[in-house]
């Protein structure tokens, strides 16, 4: 079956088969950071924005994306310039292996638009779906904290 969506801002069409999972359909379109963790809904290492929703995308059916708005972390930041929660996970060493890092990065992004001013409480507990074997939580809870605070000087 064909169908069509919004990739990051931009119109796709693509042919799909009726069983395939949003995670491999977005691997196949090149969002390489759309990482398969698990394939089984544990990790959130595959989550992306399904019309502005972090979703795990290994448990959404590809079809399910028809006529809606994807966003992968390859639409984050321009040319040369990183989003906030993308350049705070560098600077605050939140980044080691980095394989969670996207899935945490779209659902933190999810978070900060409904709920600009989060405490640390609320950043974990939206992250408790994001699996990271490196860190230890503490880093990738401060830097969201650190571009929450930035994004409300600067809103983009
Ligand atoms: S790969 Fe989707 S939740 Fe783990
Ligand atoms: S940085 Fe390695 S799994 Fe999170």
């Amino acid at each position: 079956m064909t169908i069509e969506f919004l990739l990051n801002g931009a119109r796709r069409t693509a042919e799909i088969d009726p069983g395939e999972s949003l995670m491999d359909l977005l691997r196949r379109l090149g969002c390489k950071s759309v990482k398969n963790g698990c394939d089984d809904g544990y990790c959130g290492t595959c989550a992306v924005l399904l019309d502005g929703r972090a979703v795990n995308a290994c448990l959404v059916f590809a079809a399910r994306a028809a006529g809606c708005r994807v966003q992968t972390l390859e639409g984050l930041g321009g040319e040369g310039v990183l989003h906030p929660l993308q350049r705070t996970a560098l600077d605050l060493g939140a980044v080691q292996c980095g394989f969670c890092t996207p899935g945490i990065i779209m659902t933190s992004l999810d978070l900060l638009a409904r709920n600009p001013r989060p405490t640390e409480h609320e950043v974990r507990d939206a992250l408790a779906g994001n699996y990271c074997r490196c860190t230890g939580y503490v880093k990738p809870v401060e830097a969201v904290l650190a571009a929450a605070a930035e994004m409300r000087e600067a809103p983009e």
